[in-house]
């Protein structure tokens, strides 16, 4: 049979996330076998943000237990009847790969003592960009995986694997028919940039931020104003109910837009972006607004997120439109984990109307970072043979 399984594993930021995906090339089914993810979010919102030695060190406890839970679902784990000791020379191999991650080595040769060899054909990884210390855990579960069950190695670009994140609809699913060249936009909490997708695996970098990204806006935005991290899903709730205020209160609605604020870049015929401006826009109106009252009331909230969430998408939409016409796309990919805000997307699919252009979404669980992606993008890679050459770039580019 023409089928080939892979575990996929990433670990860039503040998901730890494995996958097993399984390719038929007879039929071109794409079947997700299991799929888990463990995110790190709690632990990172008294901080306002990702902190990546605290990454690091929660990947380190729990990518084994999310590896076995995937492996466990996809039915390939099947528990050694004698022996569970590792031989000595194993075990000295997993101290060198894994001599950085002094939490993870024993739990790591723990599972490996335990189980069998699962029947996969190889095992892909995120090699970046993202936080580096984050970024290692994966690659090197990924190199001792690889050394002791004698498997070869797919590096992924993770932000190769949010263009990729809208393929996977259902359980089964097959390759989307999709008109190329096709412009991607991905946003999330490290990236803002757009690509030109002329083929699968092949990319040109159009353009993206000078600064601060998308999401890292959100975030900063939504710590001044006195929301928890992760920040763009309040903003946007926020906003959302900031329209319904609007709506009930008629005598407000001469002003659509409660706050004026930057639209950085907006008239550049450029596809750069940047946020920065805008983010300390609403530093210097939430102090202002809090020197004249002394508060900031649920109002304000409610109206500078509105404000800024306007903002963001005039310049998305914009520069979008930029790239459609540059590029003469008639697709639009979105990715990345600000592709979760419908009203983003809302305004992408009227863009698209006028262009006659479709817009690629991906499932709400897959904007966020996930291992399911990075097995889409790793299933169609030529695997490298030796694993020990893996190695982790926090500022891969594509
Ligand atoms: O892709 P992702 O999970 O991780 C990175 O690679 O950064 O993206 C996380 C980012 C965070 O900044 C978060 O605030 C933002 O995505 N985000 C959103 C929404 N959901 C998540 N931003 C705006 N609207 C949302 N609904
Ligand atoms: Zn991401």
């Amino acid at each position: 049979m023409q089928s080939k399984t892979i575990l996929a594993i990433e670990t860039s930021c503040d998901e730890t996330s494995a996958a097993v995906l399984s390719f038929n090339a007879e039929t071109g089914d794409y079947t997700t076998r299991a799929h888990v993810t463990l995110s790190q979010i709690e632990t990172h919102i008294p901080y306002g943000g990702v902190y990546p030695n605290l990454a690091r060190r929660e990947h380190e406890q729990n990518i084994t237990h999310v590896i076995a839970k995937a492996l466990g679902e996809a039915g390939l784990l099947k528990e050694k009847t004698e022996d569970q000791k590792l031989p000595q020379e194993i075990i000295l191999q997993l101290e060198q790969i894994l001599s950085r991650e002094k939490i993870l080595c024993p739990i790591l040769s723990d599972f490996l003592g335990k189980y069998e060899t699962p029947l996969l054909d190889a095992i892909a990884v995120t090699v970046g960009p993202g936080l580096e210390p984050a970024l290692w855990v994966g690659v090197n579960t990924a190199r001792a995986l690889c050394t002791v069950w004698g498997l070869p190695a797919i590096p992924v670009n993770h932000m190769e694997g949010h263009i990729y994140s809208f393929w996977a609809v259902e359980e089964k699913f097959k390759a989307p028919g999709i008109s190329f060249p096709a412009v991607a936009l991905l946003i999330s909490g490290g990236h803002s940039e757009f690509i030109k997708v002329t083929a699968w695996n092949e990319y040109t970098y159009l353009g993206g931020t000078l600064d601060d990204a998308v999401g890292e806006a959100y975030d900063k935005c939504a710590r001044v104003l006195g929301l928890e991290y992760p920040g763009g899903p309040k903003i946007s709730k926020k906003a959302d109910e900031y329209k319904i205020y609007l709506a009930e209160n008629t005598e407000e609605k001469a002003l659509p837009e409660a706050f004026a604020l930057p639209r950085p870049m907006l008239h550049s015929q450029n596809l750069d972006l940047s946020f920065s401006g805008l983010k300390t826009a609403v530093l210097y109106l939430t102090q202002k607004i809090i020197k004249e009252n002394g508060t900031l009331s649920p109002l304000d909230v409610l109206r500078i997120s509105y404000s800024f969430e306007s903002a963001v998408i005039d310049v998305l939409v914009a520069k979008t439109k930029i790239a459609l016409k540059e590029t003469g796309a008639q697709s639009i990919i979105v990715g990345g984990g600000v592709a979760a805000n419908k009203n983003i997307l809302h305004a992408l699919q009227t863009l698209c109307q006028k262009f006659n252009a479709t817009l690629h979404t991906p499932n709400a669980i897959l904007s966020t970072d996930n291992a399911l992606m990075i097995a889409l993008v790793g299933i169609h890679k030529k695997p490298i043979e030796a694993p020990e050459n893996l190695r982790a770039d926090g500022n891969l580019s594509f």
